[in-house]
């Protein structure tokens, strides 16, 4: 057991190192709201210190809170983000003394966690699990901002596998049968992951690969933001709105598409996933192209029915698998990772870009909420879309073939592309 609680001091670390680079920058950059969609940078990453100590410090630690005056201050369901810089947040200099306090008393929790402890919160450490999850997802968070600050210099790039040569069958035949979809194994897995349960499914085709930019131009040449043919009335109704006329961040010069990446321009790469595209345009593509979204259950199918779509191997040789854990700050081109295929050999289902299904976010059969019933349950319903797989951004401990991610329809500053699917003939 003293193997988990290393791994969990070696993680705490790690995510912890990465915050901190992504809030290496001047006051002004982290108190700025960037977009209303999104919260200043320093209430981030003083929230993932108050979440850190409600649950670990709190709950499981019995401590009493270190100040309690700011804990409705970081209350993600207390004020609307737009609002948030607005109230009286530590500055970055306070926020980060606050975060390292709580981090050196979890320290100390960790060191007296029983992990065989039956309680939920303690059993395989899963309330370490809670926070290192919800840190590497803010930090996926903050890159959304620096992206949406059109700042340069402020993230870094890095090294990517090449694409491969276009694939011979570009979609796989996924055979009708019963899989199993969720888990009751993963430690860490949330509620909304579980439980394990038996799903049927007719046979369907899935794309190899996420739909490229290349691909993508395409629709946009042909005039699919013009054709209210494409468009299910409320998507139509949103580019009517909107003006939209292309994924985020991309412009048109004459002939050329440059797309803005961290604050510089860059031609549109036409190997690479697209990204940066809500529900709307994904699923008018998806009719365009004479085909449709997969539900998320086609997609965890497609996975296989292993933690990650080629095994349940962790990180250790990842490099060669996935784009995850922010290598560089991009998709990688489609091609790049066939070691990480599927059994079936769909590619890329893990890492580059989250790929909006068809489905809505609901509940699985026998769902217990846990451990609040503000992590899942407020969602479910027929509002948000749900988003798989992870995005270059996305840390390899913060996803897996079971995770879901859930979004408006309307949402494009995420890392989000798409892959199309279609019924048997
Ligand atoms: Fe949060």
């Amino acid at each position: 057991m003293t193997g988990l609680k290393d791994r969990i001091a070696a993680e705490l670390a790690a995510v912890r190192e990465r915050s901190l680079a992504y809030t290496d920058a001047d006051d002004d950059v982290l108190t700025r709201q960037h977009s209303s969609l999104m919260s200043p940078l320093v209430w981030d990453l003083a929230h993932v210190g108050n979440y850190e100590e409600l649950w670990v410090l709190r709950e499981v630690g019995g401590i009493e809170p270190l100040r309690p005056e700011i804990d409705h201050l970081y209350d993600a369901f207390k004020y609307p983000r737009a609002d948030r810089p607005s109230l009286p947040l530590l500055t970055p200099a306070e926020a980060r003394k606050y975060i390292s306090g709580v981090r050196g008393r979890v320290l100390d929790v960790l060191d007296r966690l029983d992990p065989a402890d039956p309680d939920p919160l303690r059993a395989g450490g899963f309330v370490f699990g809670l926070v290192l999850q919800h840190e590497h997802q803010h930090d996926e968070t903050m890159l959304a901002t620096l992206q949406l600050s059109r700042r340069p210099g402020l993230v870094r790039d890095g090294e990517l596998p090449p694409g491969g040569a276009p694939a011979a069958d570009p979609e796989v035949h996924i055979p009708a049968g019963i899989f199993s979809m969720g888990t009751d194994t993963v430690a860490w897995a949330y509620d909304n992951e579980r439980p394990a349960h038996r799903r049927h499914l007719p046979g369907f085709w899935i794309d190899r690969h996420p739909v490229t930019c290349g691909a993508y131009l395409r629709f946009v040449e042909d005039g699919g933001y013009r054709d209210p043919r494409w468009w299910l009335p409320q998507g139509w109704e949103w580019v009517e709105r909107t003006g939209v006329d292309a994924p985020l961040f991309w412009t048109r010069d004459g002939d050329i598409w440059w797309r803005l990446r961290f604050g510089r321009e860059e031609p549109v790469p036409p190997d690479e996933p697209v990204q940066h595209v809500s529900w709307y345009e994904a699923d008018a593509y998806a009719r365009w192209a004479g085909r449709r979204l997969p539900t998320e259950a086609e997609w965890e199918k497609a996975c296989g029915g292993r933690e990650y779509p080629w095994g349940d191997a962790g990180p250790a040789d990842l490099a060669y698998r996935a784009n995850l854990g922010h290598r560089a700050a991009r998709p990688a081109p489609v091609g790049a990772y066939p070691k990480g295929a599927s059994p079936y050999g769909v590619e890329q289902l893990v890492g580059d870009v989250w790929e909006w299904t068809d489905s809505w976010f609901q509940p699985y059969p026998g769902f217990r909420s846990f451990p609040y019933k503000e992590y899942s349950e407020v969602f479910f319903g027929e509002t948000y879309r749900v988003l798989r797989g992870g995005s270059w951004a996305t840390h390899p401990s913060a996803v897996r073939t079971t995770f879901r991610n859930w979004d408006l329809p309307i949402r494009r500053q995420i890392f989000a592309g798409f892959r199309c699917a279609r019924s048997e003939d």
